[in-house]
């Protein structure tokens, strides 16, 4: 949801926390705001509804002073944007000011009782109760700040990642996370950055801990860092160094991230494979199988828990689960399966699949089925994320960062890590030929080149997705694998370009959507050559029948459907259980054009957050 910034050293604090906030953007953006603690007597609050720009033309020239601070980008819950609810929130009369990432569920009991006991508030966010609620614990027990944090996170339902100051303690910070992620950067002696992901960090360090959940973080100017959990032990914590490159949460010239993010495809596919595929020795290597074997062996059944796009990466994974290794699949979501009483048992695998790592419907699925004994693997792409450390192991995907809020290349990663997962268990079960197996990796291992073939037409995509631009509802429609692909097609159109968009598999179309088909109406077709090609040739007859605007993805070559759809695009051969690696990229720069070309924030569509950590 949104980002957090903080710092504590001896630089000036106001740059380093625009800079983290421009960083982090990406997670939220309807709101800005900073506190600067100017180290003597003056907390100063600049927020404002908008963008961080708009944040920065309302600062103007008066730049706080400070050397620490903390600042946020809002994704509303609690209260529409507006200047009020922006974060930071304050008590004490603006001597203790705290940014939130999350929701306190029972905000509303606990702001009854502090109504009673004489607190006023001022914005509708939950975020102001649980400042006024550390400041009423203080009071009432006259406790020290962290401790009076503590004891207060214990009386709050619901998910935070805080960092607030006080201008009575001008040499410290405060953090602390629950369900909501939160890192912090080892600086130079005594300096401190505090952050929702290392985005903001990295140019600043490359030492990080990962609070976990239920931690406490003093960090102290003089005194260094301490760390503390709820029922107050101290805990030791863990420095990692960080691996990410600054240049890889840069746009490099491309106009959009979401752009780059789609060029990067055939170098991220690659990173997924490298190391764990050796053609020559026809192996898959996946540590996070081999050494939970027995688990995978023994499994009855997989669960496929995940949100958004990363549920239709584990649609595309049944069909493969169940055509390489023999395994009944189940399919998900997350926020459904939570709260479902669903029945888990204890040989069953349980893949959690998120990019962000810190999906809140996803992690508590992930929970639930873990307290059933189920065997947890979860893939993500964000190193040390909180489903990452969840799980009882993994599969990184290894996309890099993905700031576009859309998801692109996170996507074609997670496809290939769960193609490679698939093929492995199939192989290591004995249910995949030999044969089979080595012309699968050598395909594979060719995707990376064939995506860089129809990255190659992207020119004529443009050209296609200007007959799109005033189209105001589209069908999607694909079989088998491509089913999952056309959804995503779908969903990459409409959560860009506004426009309504659905997907289907495409012989249920005329069990309904085919009602909606008229001389206005967009029909993307992925009729790539495979099992059930000449079916969807047959819908799309139907559609051609009653004058729908026809847009075919075909395998190269195909000559049949030049004649039947208005636009066709050719994708490069393949084996059909890897055609969503190439088909969904036609579709993902389709959506990108058409978007641009309604004026549409492609990066930061409206409403949505890149990383969902609130129910
Ligand atoms: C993708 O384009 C979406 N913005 C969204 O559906 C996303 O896939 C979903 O929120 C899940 O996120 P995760 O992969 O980080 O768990
Ligand atoms: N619940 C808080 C609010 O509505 C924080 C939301 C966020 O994570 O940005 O302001």
């Amino acid at each position: 949801m949104c980002g957090i910034v903080g710092y504590i050293g001896e630089k000036d604090c106001f740059p380093i926390l625009i800079k983290g906030l421009r960083r982090l953007e990406y997670r939220g953006y309807d709101s800005a705001g900073v506190a600067v603690f100017d180290g003597e007597s003056t907390i100063n609050i600049l927020k404002k509804k908008g963008k961080v720009e708009d944040l920065l033309a309302f600062v103007g020239k008066d730049i706080p002073p400070g050397s620490t601070g903390i600042g946020h980008t809002r994704w509303a819950t609690h209260g529409p944007p507006s200047d009020v609810n922006a974060h930071p929130h304050t008590a004490r009369f603006g001597r203790l000011a705290m940014i939130h990432n999350g929701i306190i569920e029972n905000y509303e009991s606990l702001r009854t009782s502090l109504e009673t006991n004489g607190h006023a508030f001022v914005s509708d966010t939950d975020t102001e109760v649980l400042i006024h609620l550390i400041d009423e614990v203080q009071n009432r027990t006259n406790a020290s700040l962290s401790d009076a944090v503590q004891m207060a996170l214990k009386e709050v339902e619901g998910a935070y990642a805080i960092a607030l100051v006080d201008a009575s303690e001008p040499d410290m910070l405060i953090a602390a996370r629950k369900s909501s992620p939160l890192v912090i950067g080892v600086g130079e002696e005594n300096e401190f950055y505090v952050a929702s992901d290392a985005t903001p960090i990295i140019e600043h360090t490359q030492n990080v801990i990962y609070l976990d959940d239920e931690e406490v973080a003093v960090m102290h100017r003089k005194k260094g860092l301490i760390i503390k959990n709820l029922q107050n032990t101290v805990i030791t914590p863990e420095v990692h160094a960080l691996e990410m490159q600054i240049e890889a949460i840069e746009k490099g010239g491309f106009q959009h991230f979401m752009l780059k993010e789609i060029f990067e495809q055939p170098n991220s596919i690659l990173d997924s494979i490298r190391g764990r595929v050796s053609v020559s020795r026809s192996e898959i290597n996946m540590s996070g199988i081999d050494a939970h074997w027995d688990k995978w062996n023994a499994a009855q059944r997989i669960i496929i828990i995940a949100c958004g796009t990363s549920w239709h990466a584990g649609m595309i994974a049944e069909y493969l689960f169940e055509d390489f290794a023999r395994i009944p699949v189940e399919v998900e979501y997350a926020s459904e399966f939570r709260y479902r009483n669903p029945i888990i048992r204890s040989n069953d695998v349980v893949i959690a699949i998120s990019q962000s790592g810190e999906t809140a419907d996803t992690l508590a699925a992930i929970k639930l089925a873990k307290d059933q004994g189920a065997h947890l693997f979860g893939v993500c792409n964000v190193v040390g994320s909180s489903i990452a450390r969840e799980t009882d192991s993994g599969a990184y995907t290894h996309a890099g960062p993905e700031i576009g809020v859309a998801s692109t290349k996170a996507f074609t990663a997670q496809v290939t890590v769960l193609t490679l997962i698939a093929l492995l268990v199939g192989k290591k079960k004995g249910l995949l030929s030999t044969q089979r197996f080595s012309r699968l990796l050598v395909e594979l291992k060719a995707i990376p080149d064939k995506v860089q073939k129809l990255l190659e037409q992207d020119a004529r995509i443009k050209e296609i997705a200007g007959h799109f631009v005033k189209s105001e509802n589209a069908l999607y429609l694909g079989r088998g694998v491509n089913f999952p692909v056309a959804l995503e097609g779908a969903l990459k159109l409409k959560e860009i370009s506004y426009i309504h968009a659905e997907g289907y598999p495409s012989a249920e179309m005329k069990h309904g959507p085919i009602a909606l088909i008229d001389e206005e109406m967009p029909v993307f077709f992925i009729a790539t050559a495979d099992d059930v090609y000449e079916k969807i040739v047959s819908n799309i007859q139907e559609v051609k029948a009653r004058g729908g605007r026809l847009v075919a993805l075909v395998s190269a070559g195909n000559q049949e459907l030049k004649q039947l759809a208005e636009f066709v695009i050719e994708v490069p051969k393949t084996d059909q259980a890897l055609a969503p690696l190439l088909t969904v990229v036609p579709l993902q720069l389709l959506s990108y054009h058409i978007a641009v070309m309604r004026d549409c924030n492609v990066d930061q569509p409206r409403n949505l957050a890149k990383s969902v950590t609130v129910e």
